[in-house]
């Protein structure tokens, strides 16, 4: 989809002129945040937001091992995996952006992540094993999550940005666009085979399969 792709270079250049505009209205601020700027309610705010970001991409991890396993296509599964140690990364470049602020790397619950990947184990539930309906329902549970993701980096972005801290910003950026392209990665998976697949399975049809199979078996 070469279409696509141009418009994700595109968000890229321009996030990086914001970056480079918004680092030379800030040039005189400091990477690390001094003992004053640590009682800034929005500086607060920040360190906060990374902490739920790091309890939700930790629990990600773990998910992501679950919706592999359960994924019908083996072009889903390996999508799942390449994630799995994306999101691995991105725990690593949080660990690194706390460093920066000489802030500990504490997990705080989050509860919206929590919300969205129970979601996606009742898609499981609800879909059969084996079918395409199922990776269509996975694909739908991942897009929910990258879209929190991709709300969370880029709130992450900003803050960082309006703090001066031009640093933790562009650590934080990288996350933001591996998610956009996790997103699109996953659209693309979903329109190209697993959605028109999926639509041609019938309720009755996969029952009869199902029965064939006990009986030769
Ligand atoms: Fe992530
Ligand atoms: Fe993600």
């Amino acid at each position: 989809m070469p279409a696509k792709k141009s418009a994700t270079a595109a968000r890229k250049t321009a996030a990086k002129s914001t970056a480079s505009k918004s680092s030379q209205k800030k040039q005189t601020a400091p990477a690390n945040m001094d003992g004053q700027e640590q009682d800034n309610l929005l500086y607060k705010l920040f360190v906060d937001m990374l902490k739920d970001m790091l309890w939700a991409e930790k629990h990600l991890v773990t998910q992501l091992n679950t919706m592999q396993t359960v994924a019908t296509t083996a072009q889903l599964q390996e999508a799942f995996e390449d994630h799995k140690f994306a999101t691995q990364k991105h725990v690593s470049r949080l660990e690194k952006v706390f460093k920066l602020l000489g802030v500990e790397p504490e997990a705080k619950k989050c509860d919206a992540m929590e919300g969205l990947t129970n979601e996606a184990n009742s898609m499981i539930q609800e879909t059969k094993e084996g079918t395409m309906t199922r990776d269509a329902a996975l694909i739908i549970a991942a897009q929910k999550v990258e879209h929190y993701e991709i709300a969370s980096y880029g709130s992450l972005v900003q803050v960082a940005r309006t703090l001066g801290n031009e640093e933790a910003a562009s650590i934080l950026e990288k996350t933001l666009w591996e998610e956009e392209d996790t997103d699109q990665l996953l659209t693309d998976i979903a329109e190209s085979d697993i959605n028109p697949l999926a639509d041609d399975e019938q309720e009755e049809e996969m029952e009869e399969t199902e029965e064939e199979e006990e009986e030769m078996a």
